[in-house]
């Protein structure tokens, strides 16, 4: 049985303060209902030690949104994973599709970054979605594959890994995609790992779905067989949403 994740992605919203009394919030409205699943937040870098200090006797994992593949050097503007790891972070992002839209990543340092947490010892949730053109063009199955194979290049245990499968198309825009819609890429991914990892790593690995999750779809997202949680965007921005997607992830 898998332990369904539940992640808030911040992305570039909350100043410093606002970041403290979010999570205050919602460490204050989950009370003990903590057990269920696994549940962390992801705030933008500036917040995260402010984060971490509110988090710290709680289960709540703390969560970067991307870190580089270097440890250090001249890299204006990146994060190193031994940073992230300083502030206490659990897990890291990668490959966002807003990293891949916006910033240039491509599966190749989607990868690289990916290599780099793990070897570091810290947990990473990669993130693989097709564009709403892709889905349209009938071939989300192949870049998701893609993107899965290509973003896994290399590595050998599973074990510190989470997948997202994120749609684009349903990123912000309020397009869910429908508990059935999203079931059937979890299928068609975990039927990628059980080719490349076999059937014990397959059974294991999470795959959270991404993409206007709502209190109000995320019970019927969550029942879904192969869906082990979400990575939530907007709706992580409001204690009171979060802490009820969370309970609905049980
Ligand atoms: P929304 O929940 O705002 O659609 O964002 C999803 C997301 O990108 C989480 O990483």
């Amino acid at each position: 049985m898998r332990k369904k994740v539940v992640v808030g992605n911040w992305k570039m919203n909350k100043t410093v303060t606002e970041a403290g009394e979010l999570v205050s919030a919602i460490l204050e409205q989950l009370g003990d209902c903590l057990v269920g699943c696994e549940v962390g937040v992801a705030p933008a870098f500036p917040a995260l030690t402010e984060v971490g200090k509110v988090i710290e006797r709680s289960d709540i994992r703390l969560v970067a949104q991307n870190c580089h593949y270097e440890d250090d050097g001249a890299y204006t503007g990146e994060v190193s994973v031994r940073m992230l790891e300083s502030l206490g972070c659990a897990y890291v992002i990668v490959g966002h599709s807003e990293r891949r839209q916006y910033f240039g990543e491509t599966n190749r340092t989607v990868n690289l970054r990916l290599r780099k947490a793990l070897a570091e010892g810290m947990q990473v949730i990669m993130c693989v979605g097709e564009t709403l053109e892709e889905r349209e063009g009938g071939v989300t199955d192949e870049v998701v594959t893609e993107q899965v194979k290509e973003g896994l290049e290399g590595v050998g245990d599973l074990g510190g890994v989470v997948l997202a499968y994120e749609p684009v198309w349903a990123i912000g825009t309020g397009k869910t995609a429908t508990p059935e819609q999203a079931e059937e890429v979890h299928v068609s991914i975990r039927a990628t790992i059980r080719d490349m990892y076999g059937d014990i790593a397959a059974e294991h690995l999470r795959i959270q779905y991404g993409g206007s999750v709502k209190p109000s779809n995320a019970v019927e997202l969550f029942a879904m067989p192969n869906i082990d949680g979400g990575l939530i965007g907007g709706a992580s921005l409001k204690a009171e949403d979060f802490v009820a997607i969370v309970k609905a992830a049980g």
